[in-house]
This record gives C-alpha cells, structure tokens and sequence, in this order.
C-alpha cells in the first residue's frame, strides 16, 4: 500500500519530532493531542527545529511549505482517512490498548498502525485491534528529526506487506531501519537501559576516577590502532589533562573534589 497521509498520536517530545520528519519528507501530517494547548506546544518546538534546519540549509523546500502539511487535531475521527497511524502518547499499556482499539473502529481498514513505544509489547498492543497483521513497532529515537536509527518491530501476527511498507516508509523518513522483533526493549533499549541503571557511578564520575591522564593515554593507544573518531580525545579532555586535572587523584577533573564527600562540577 500507499502512504500518503500520516496520522500522529501526541505531540510531545517523540511525536512532534514523528510529525515534523514525516512533513518534511513529504506527507500529509495529522497530529492527535488530548489538548489544544499541548498541540501549541508541540507546533513550537517543531517551529524551533525546522528554523535550525533552514539556517543551516538542509531543507529542500521552503518552512512554509512543509508547516502546510502539518495539521492538529483533538478528535479521533479526524484520522479516519490516514494511511498509518504512528504512536507516541504516554508509554503505559492500558491507554494504549484502549486508543488504538477506539482508533480501529475509526481509521479505514487497510491502514496500518505503529506504536513508538520503548518498552511495551507490540503483540499485546495489537491484540486490541482487529488488524493485528497490520500492526507493527517504529521506535524512533530522541531528538527523532536528528536521530538516524529507527527499530521496525515485527510481531508473530504481522504481515510481510505491512512490514515491508513500514520499513520503507522509515526509509523515505532519511532514517536507517532496522528490522527486530516483538522483544522486551527491542535492541537498543536491551543494551542501553541496563548501560543506564547498571553502572554505579555515571560517565563523569567514572572518569576522574580512572583519571583523566590514563583515560586520554588509553584513547590515543586506541585512535592509533582503530583511526576511528569515536576513540578520539575530545579536546577539553586533553585540556583537562594539559591543566594537570586528572580527575579525584589530584582533587580537580570534571569534578572538584575539595571535600571528597561532595564533589561539585566544575563549570567550563
Ligand atoms: N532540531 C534541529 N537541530 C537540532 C535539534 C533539533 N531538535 N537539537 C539540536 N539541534 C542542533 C543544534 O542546533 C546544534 O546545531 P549546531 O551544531 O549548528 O550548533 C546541533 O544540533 C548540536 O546540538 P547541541 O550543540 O545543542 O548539542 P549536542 O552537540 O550535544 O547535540 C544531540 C545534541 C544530537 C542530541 C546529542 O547530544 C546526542 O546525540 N545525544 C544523544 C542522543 C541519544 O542517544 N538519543 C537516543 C536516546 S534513547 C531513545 O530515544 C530510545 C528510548 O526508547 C528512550
Ligand atoms: P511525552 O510525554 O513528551 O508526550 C506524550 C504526549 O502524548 C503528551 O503530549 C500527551 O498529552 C499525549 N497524549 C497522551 N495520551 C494521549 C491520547 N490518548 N491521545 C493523544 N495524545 C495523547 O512523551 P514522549 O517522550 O514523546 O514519549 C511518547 C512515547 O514514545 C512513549 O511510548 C515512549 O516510551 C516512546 N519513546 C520515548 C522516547 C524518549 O526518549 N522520550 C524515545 C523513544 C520512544
């Protein structure tokens, strides 16, 4: 199937980005919100972020001219003829099941729906419609109009034409899809939520105590050997280490460590 007109559920931080890429890259954009005063909130931070796109050039087409084809709306009917419905309203499971089940008796039949959850299963999602073989995961990721990746989720009951519709679709966005299936966290959320909530002390914290010296001797061991930017010094990390501030060892790094107790941050 076709998609030419895009219904989006929410326009917070993930569905205003969901619109905006959508709009950009040519669709006819339909945002739900619960609120109008939510919708003028999201419309603002679209604004904010199509004028840095235009300032630096990278928009084939007027601000104007894509800002036509966004449009907000607080009732569900007005999705009815959306050819995929992408959502991204709170991420708990009851409201989920509940809209795209009141949605389902709304939205023309062919239409596909796709949840941006992070963390819910699409399976049990899908289970509340009737067109679970049209129902897939697209997580995006935050700041989404930025943010390259995007995880198509299949479940057991998803139909290969959907599927590969959605997995184009994400492609027409300018993103790179990747397709995974319907498990808890997907694949990004598997390795990045344990990343987040396993290490005891957070990056900065970890690094004045390794120290800074031997953490910028390692990075040029490692740029040596891979040539790959990411194992590159940052230059205030050299700057740091240049200052003598190797980090908890010498009382000052990303931290001052006057009373080891509290450390406080330094400001650049
Ligand atoms: N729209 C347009 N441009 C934007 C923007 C936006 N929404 N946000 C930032 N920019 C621009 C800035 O204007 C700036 O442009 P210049 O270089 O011309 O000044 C540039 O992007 C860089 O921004 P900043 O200088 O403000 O900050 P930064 O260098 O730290 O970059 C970032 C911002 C790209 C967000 C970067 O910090 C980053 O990549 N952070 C990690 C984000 C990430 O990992 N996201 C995934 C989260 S996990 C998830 O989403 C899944 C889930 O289920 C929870
Ligand atoms: P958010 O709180 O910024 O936005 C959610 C919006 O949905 C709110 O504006 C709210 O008013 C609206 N909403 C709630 N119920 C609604 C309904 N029934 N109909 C229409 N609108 C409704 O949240 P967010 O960060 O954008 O997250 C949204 C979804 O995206 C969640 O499922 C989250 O797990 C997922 N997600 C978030 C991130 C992230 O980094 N924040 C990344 C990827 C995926």
């Amino acid at each position: 199937m076709q998609i030419k007109k895009v219904g989006v559920l929410g326009c917070g931080l993930m569905g205003s980005g969901i619109a905006q890429v959508s709009a950009v890259a040519g669709y006819d954009v339909t945002v739900l919100e619960q609120e109008q005063k939510f919708l003028d909130k999201g419309f603002a931070g679209i604004d904010k972020s199509l004028a840095k796109f235009a300032e630096k050039g990278t928009l084939k087409e007027p601000v104007e001219k894509i800002r036509a084809r966004l449009k907000g709306v607080t009732t569900q009917r007005a999705l009815a003829d959306c050819d995929i419905i992408v959502e991204a309203i709170i991420e708990n499971v009851e409201v989920k099941k509940e809209t795209f089940a009141a949605l389902d008796a709304i939205v023309k039949s062919e239409a596909i729906f796709a949840s941006n959850t992070s963390s819910i299963s699409i399976t049990e999602v899908a289970a509340a419609t009737k067109r679970a073989d049209r129902f897939v995961g697209l997580h995006f990721f935050n700041p989404v109009p930025l943010m390259k990746l995007v995880e198509v989720v299949r479940t057991i009951a998803t139909g290969d034409a959907a599927f590969e519709t959605v997995y184009e679709f994400g492609k027409s966005l300018g993103k790179v899809p990747v397709r995974t299936s319907d498990k808890t966290g997907f694949i990004v959320n598997r390795l990045l939520v344990p990343y987040m909530l396993d290490y005891p002390m957070g990056p900065f914290t970890l690094l004045d105590f390794v120290g800074l010296d031997t953490t910028y001797y390692i990075t040029q061991v490692m740029f040596d050997e891979f040539r790959e930017r990411r194992f590159a010094s940052p230059p205030l990390l050299k700057r740091l280490v240049m200052a003598g501030w190797y980090g908890r060892k010498t009382g000052k790094g990303f931290y001052d460590y006057a009373d080891p107790s509290n450390p406080i941050p330094m400001k650049f």
